[in-house]
């Protein structure tokens, strides 16, 4: 029995897993053993999805019967459109995703002891309905009508065509889908264990996800892409890149987007993000890019030795915003993708499960007294 506190469980393993697999010294990730740049740039999301649920590639006839089935569960109840229309519009989309994953979860039976069909039916549902979620939470909260997905497209243009009302460019809605495939999975990272752990307790997959939505949602983890944004909106200029970056660094301030617990090198989400945002900032004339690689300048220079590098979440926020998405809507972008990852990681905790229960060291005292209020 170990006695000694790690914090953070730093280097513990807590499962055994063969979903996805990175090497943090080489800059490499890979998701049942293929490379994240081979399914950048030959899949789509909804097959890296189906390879991180399932362990495999599809075949012709799988992935059919996969489009068919999520085709079919798109849509949002009525009930769940209005939840999302009497949300707060003040209130942040990641929470509205989380509270609508919960209550979609409250339409299906059983909420226990799923069989493997209805478990799988679940774990489409949520895939399809999320993207639905975030973009209706988007449009209602503005007094905007939410479009209905349509049939014809793959669920990273459907996502910009109900954010926008307008079906995107084909190249806009594959960059996209590349960012989506890129965040699909990243190993036993803070909400993946919290999906892992609530998923030990034979919660429904519903559950699963809406715990692991809220451990994403913290500026430590998902939320650095929107910080990292903010920070080039306050640098304002890339001339300011250099004095700014290196008053934070004087005042020992933590650079958003930089710094990962795994990758010692370059992240190499950030290296394929990197070049969409240059694309894209180019063609809009938009100068946050340069202030993006002004900055990522200056801190590589004072902070690569230490082996601090840009993580996915430097460049993502560029490359969203130049979609035509809000900045509140970045994390819940990451977390479409992720669902795929949570519910590849829940099929396999549920494959010899054993419940969490891990021990703590306790530093409180004994035997104290009980003392009356009066004599407190
Ligand atoms: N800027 C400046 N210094 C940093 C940064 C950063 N972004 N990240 C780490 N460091 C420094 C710390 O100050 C610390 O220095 P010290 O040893 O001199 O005290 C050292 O590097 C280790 O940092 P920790 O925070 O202890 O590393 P940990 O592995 O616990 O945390 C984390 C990793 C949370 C990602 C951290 O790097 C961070 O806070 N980064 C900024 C937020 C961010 O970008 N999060 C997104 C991560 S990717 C994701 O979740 C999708």
């Amino acid at each position: 029995m170990a006695h000694e506190l790690i914090p953070g469980l730093e280097g513990i393993p807590i499962a055994e897993s063969k979903v996805s697999f990175v090497d943090g010294q080489k800059g490499r990730l890979e998701y049942r053993g293929i490379s994240v740049e081979d399914l950048a740039e030959n899949s789509t999301f909804e097959e890296t999805a189906f390879l991180l649920m399932y362990g495999h590639l599809p075949s012709q006839g799988e992935f059919e019967e996969f489009n068919e089935e999520f085709q079919r569960v798109f849509r949002l109840k009525y009930q769940i459109v209005d939840l999302m229309k009497h949300l707060p519009e003040t209130g942040h989309p990641m929470d509205a995703l989380q509270a609508g994953v919960a209550a979609i979860g409250m339409f299906y039976q059983p909420r226990s002891n799923l069989t493997e069909a209805q478990r799988r039916l679940a774990c489409t549902r949520i895939l399809a309905k999320t993207p639905c979620l975030v973009a209706a939470f988007q449009r209602l909260r503005h007094g905007e009508e939410w479009p209905l997905p349509l049939k014809h497209l793959g669920l990273a243009a459907n996502f910009l065509y109900m954010m926008t009302d307008k079906e995107p460019d084909p190249e806009a809605a594959r960059v996209l889908d590349v960012c989506l495939i890129l965040h699909a999975d990243h190993t036993m990272n803070a909400s993946t264990f919290a999906g892992r752990v609530v998923g030990s307790t034979l919660a429904d997959p519903y559950c699963v996800v809406s715990s692991a939505l809220g451990a994403l949602s913290g500026p430590l983890h998902g939320g650095a892409n929107e910080d990292a944004m903010r920070l080039f909106e306050a640098i304002g200029t890339p001339e300011n890149a250099r004095p700014y970056i290196e008053d934070m660094i004087k005042n020992k301030k933590k650079i958003p987007g930089f710094g990962h617990r795994v990758y010692k090198t370059i992240d190499p989400r950030a290296k394929i993000l990197k070049k969409h945002a240059e694309t894209l900032a180019k063609k809009s004339g938009n100068p946050i890019y340069q202030i993006a690689v002004e900055a990522e300048k200056v801190v590589t220079e004072h902070y690569a030795a230490k082996g601090i590098w840009p993580n996915v979440d430097f460049f993502s926020g560029i490359v969203y915003s130049e979609l035509g998405i809000p900045r509140d809507c970045f994390t819940p972008i990451f977390a479409i993708a992720r669902v795929a990852g949570w519910l590849g990681h829940l099929l396999e905790q549920l494959e010899g499960n054993r419940i969490f229960r891990p021990t703590q060291i306790y530093t409180g005292q004994h035997d104290q007294p009980y003392v009356s209020m009066n004599e407190r």
